[in-house]
């Protein structure tokens, strides 16, 4: 009888995961294209020895690829004559490398013609982007499917770093992401810059009473006032994510805790008791943090969208 409850229920979790198009699976190209990953990874590599900025923005640009008509490549288009792509779209100012991706593109395709989709292949860089950053590694699912349409003005869609916890988690729940995912997943500011501009809100005039964000370690805040003065005039100015801004840890949630966190969006994981409780238990434990972490990206980045594979990442033939 049991054995049969666990049958049944089995093929109904199959059958629904049938009905939402995922068909990743770890070993799509084990057949078709073997060496896909190890071109991958070696693109990476070599970009990131030559700059240091190269990990943080391919896993940010795997979020941002994701969350606008699921993970299908969308991102990589670029403008045409005719249409305003994504990556021309407001916050665009720290999505870049694009190179690499097309460099790993270039690789594979010389393998594996028309195999490989450019969706796959930011997918890939961005676990190598964490594991390169000594953060933990995992299996990629691959069978990702690139996407025809990539329009400026879906940057609407993704969640600003003004947005309190309500917005947050209405932003993840539309993609099926829990309030876990977000908490776990908001520590991929853990790597990378932010410009002052995602910031200022906290920093001048936060409200008709607080120049600062009163939740703002004050020297901490000072810090940042400094860096990014009231009249900016440098616009590439801003600050790492964290203290440790080139190496995947768990930092970030430390001074998250410590009210050292840069945007409302991550101040606002603490508003409420579980997932102030999470941000406590990543802060306590790498391990675990790593350990979620690798399950909310793997989540993430099954948000199906796409029909075909591109032959080149920035353009539909
Ligand atoms: C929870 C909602 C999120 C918000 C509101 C948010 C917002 C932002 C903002 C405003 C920046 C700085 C942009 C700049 O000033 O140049 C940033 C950077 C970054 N974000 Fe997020 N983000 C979110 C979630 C995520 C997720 C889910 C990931 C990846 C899994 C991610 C990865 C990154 C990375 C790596 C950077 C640094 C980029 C670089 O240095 O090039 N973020 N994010
Ligand atoms: C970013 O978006 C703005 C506003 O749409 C656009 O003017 C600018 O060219 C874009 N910058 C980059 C680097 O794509
Ligand atoms: C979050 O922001 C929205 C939109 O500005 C607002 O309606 C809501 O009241 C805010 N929620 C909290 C808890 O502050």
């Amino acid at each position: 009888m049991a054995a049969l409850l666990l049958l049944f229920a089995s093929l109904l979790i199959s059958s629904l995961l049938h009905v939402s198009g995922n068909r990743l699976s770890v070993d799509y190209y084990a057949e078709t294209c073997p060496h896909a990953e190890k071109a991958v990874t070696e693109a990476v590599r070599q970009a990131a020895m030559n700059d240091k900025t190269v990990p943080a923005a391919l896993l940010r640009m795997h979020f941002h690829d994701c969350f606008i008509r699921g993970c299908d490549g969308s991102v990589l288009l670029d403008s045409t004559k005719n249409n305003k792509a994504e990556k021309d779209g407001p916050p665009n100012m720290s999505l870049h490398a694009f190179y690499v991706i097309d460099n790993a593109k270039k690789a594979v395709e010389e393998m594996c013609p028309g195999v490989v989709s450019c969706a796959d292949i930011v997918a890939l860089a961005a676990r190598d982007a964490v594991a390169l950053s000594g953060g933990p590694t995992w299996e990629v699912p691959k069978g990702r499917k690139d996407g025809r349409i990539s329009k400026a003005s879906d940057t609407q869609l993704l969640p600003p770093p003004t947005f309190n916890f309500s917005q947050l988690k209405q932003s993840f729940s539309q993609r099926g992401l829990s309030t876990k995912d977000l908490v776990t997943l908001s520590g991929a500011h853990t790597i990378g810059f932010a410009h002052c501009s995602s910031f200022q809100n906290r920093i001048h005039n936060f409200d008709a009473t607080h120049d600062i964000d009163p939740s703002m370690n004050p020297t901490f805040a000072a810090r940042l006032q400094k860096v990014c003065p009231k009249h900016n005039k440098a616009r590439n100015a801003g600050s790492t994510m964290d203290s440790t801004g080139t190496k995947f840890d768990n930092v970030y949630y430390k001074m998250l805790l410590e009210g050292k966190s840069l945007f409302t969006s991550d101040e606002a994981l603490l508003t409420h008791r579980r997932t102030k409780e999470l941000a406590s238990l990543y802060a306590n434990s790498q391990e675990a943090f790593n350990e979620a972490f690798v399950k909310s990206i793997i989540k993430m980045g099954s948000l199906p969208g796409g029909q075909e594979v591109r032959l080149n990442c920035r353009m539909v033939r």
